[in-house]
């Protein structure tokens, strides 16, 4: 059994294909396996096809972990200006879209070609097509059965994600390797994903296709994004946002009204009475919602014919209406996964297992989950460029 390897990497996605191409420019001989016949499917389809690759606002407090502190280090090491520095190397063009969203100008084609290349540049074997059997460990290293051949490394990195999208190749394999191995997984639920109404709230399906800007909450996370209406239930960034917070059978909120000050409803029933909280309501949302909330306050009448105190009542549940969803549109339809290998296992600054020296995991398959915007790709350029200055 050959042994030219420093370091095998399992999975070369966005997290993988970092960091075997630091790895193998630090002079490791580095091989990178993936069972997919494309390298970075995910990348491929991000942000539109534009690849939302970061996140100018990068900040440990914009990811979802047990550990809020875990990932300090990583992303203080390797942080957005590093992957856009690349980025303008490799010429390509890019904007920024919104709230720190930064995306190429062309196509998420090119930040695959440019890590290719990067892998390149550090003699990579990408071994795509390649799925991968059963793991050793003696001790001193690592064996890897690959369809032709027994692989041996000194170091294992574990990047083949999180099972969110199986339909692009994602898998739960990152979970079984790191149980194999003795490290925690806190339980992986599907994120940035859709959330579900049934029972007496799938009457707001019928107003699919409707979107307003809101201010969504799940416990203390609060998001100001556009929520919309689909035929299941509720999607937008707002809601995409909360749901990585959302824990079922609890309610999320959502505040209809904004901008609206405390008393804005008085203040229209003083400045025009024969005004229908209907028609106050249109003034900033789309007419079809504001007729479904209008209707479900059962509130028809001309403000100026409705007691202050159910003006008052209307108002408070406005803007902060309650919505219990009876489920997300689960991992098929998932950008993310919450949880994944506890970071309690690794260390933050070379995410290596502290019980298994040599191991180590990276990206989405650990328990770090960025909000929507660039956040996710940040992780896992990160991670996988602090894992890498360990091979
Ligand atoms: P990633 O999933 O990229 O790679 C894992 C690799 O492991 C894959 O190549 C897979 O084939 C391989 N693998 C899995 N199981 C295996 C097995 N058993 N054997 C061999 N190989 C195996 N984030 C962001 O920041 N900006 C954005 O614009 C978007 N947009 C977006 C859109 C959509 C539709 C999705 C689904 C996701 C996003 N994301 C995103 C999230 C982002 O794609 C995700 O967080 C990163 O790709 C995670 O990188 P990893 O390398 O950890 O996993």
């Amino acid at each position: 059994m050959a042994s030219p390897y420093d370091a095998i990497i399992l999975g070369a996605g966005a997290a993988g294909l970092m960091c075997a191409a630091v790895a193998g420019q630090r002079g490791r001989s580095v091989l990178l396996v993936d069972h997919a016949d494309a390298a970075g499917k995910k990348i491929l389809i991000s942000g539109g096809g534009r690849c939302n690759f970061t996140n100018l606002h990068t900040a440990p407090d914009r990811y979802v972990s047990a550990n809020p502190h875990f990932a300090k280090s990583a992303l203080g090491r390797y942080t957005a200006s590093d992957f856009t520095a690349l980025v303008e190397r490799h010429r390509i063009a890019w904007h920024e879209k919104t709230l720190g969203q930064l995306f190429c100008d062309g196509s998420a084609r090119q930040i695959v070609a440019m890590l290719l290349d990067e892998c390149d540049a550090g003699r990579v074997d990408v071994a795509l097509s390649t799925p991968f059997g059963e793991i050793g460990h003696d001790g001193a290293a690592f064996t890897v059965a690959l369809p032709d051949r027994v692989v041996r490394a000194p170091r294992l990195v574990i990047a083949t994600g999180g099972p969110s999208i199986p339909k692009l190749g994602a898998t739960g394999a990152a979970y079984d390797l790191a149980r194999r191995f003795g490290l925690k997984v806190v339980e992986p639920r599907p994120a940035l994903v859709p959330l579900t109404l049934g029972g007496d709230e799938a009457l707001f399906r019928t107003l699919s296709g409707v979107a307003a800007d809101v201010v969504a909450s799940a416990g203390k996370a609060r998001f100001r994004e556009a929520a919309l209406f689909t035929h299941r239930g509720l999607s937008g960034p707002a809601i995409l946002q909360v749901s990585s917070y959302w824990r079922p059978r609890e309610p999320i909120g959502i505040d209809f009204v904004p901008d609206a000050d405390r008393d804005w409803l008085l203040t229209a029933k003083r400045m025009q009475p024969r005004a229908t909280l209907r028609r106050a309501l249109a003034a900033t949302l789309p007419d079809r919602l504001a007729e479904a909330l209008a209707e479900r306050l059962d509130l028809s009448v001309e403000l100026g014919n409705v007691p202050d105190r159910r003006l008052d009542e209307a108002g408070r549940r406005l803007s902060d209406w309650r919505f219990t969803p009876n489920g997300s549109e689960g991992f098929a339809k998932a950008e993310v996964t919450v949880g994944g290998i506890s970071t309690a296992d690794l260390s933050s600054q070379t995410l290596e297992a502290r019980r298994v020296p040599g191991l180590h995991a990276i990206g989405e398959a650990v328990d770090v989950t960025g909000w929507l915007g660039g956040y996710n790709f940040q992780w896992a350029w990160a991670s996988g460029w602090a894992a890498a200055q360990a091979l």
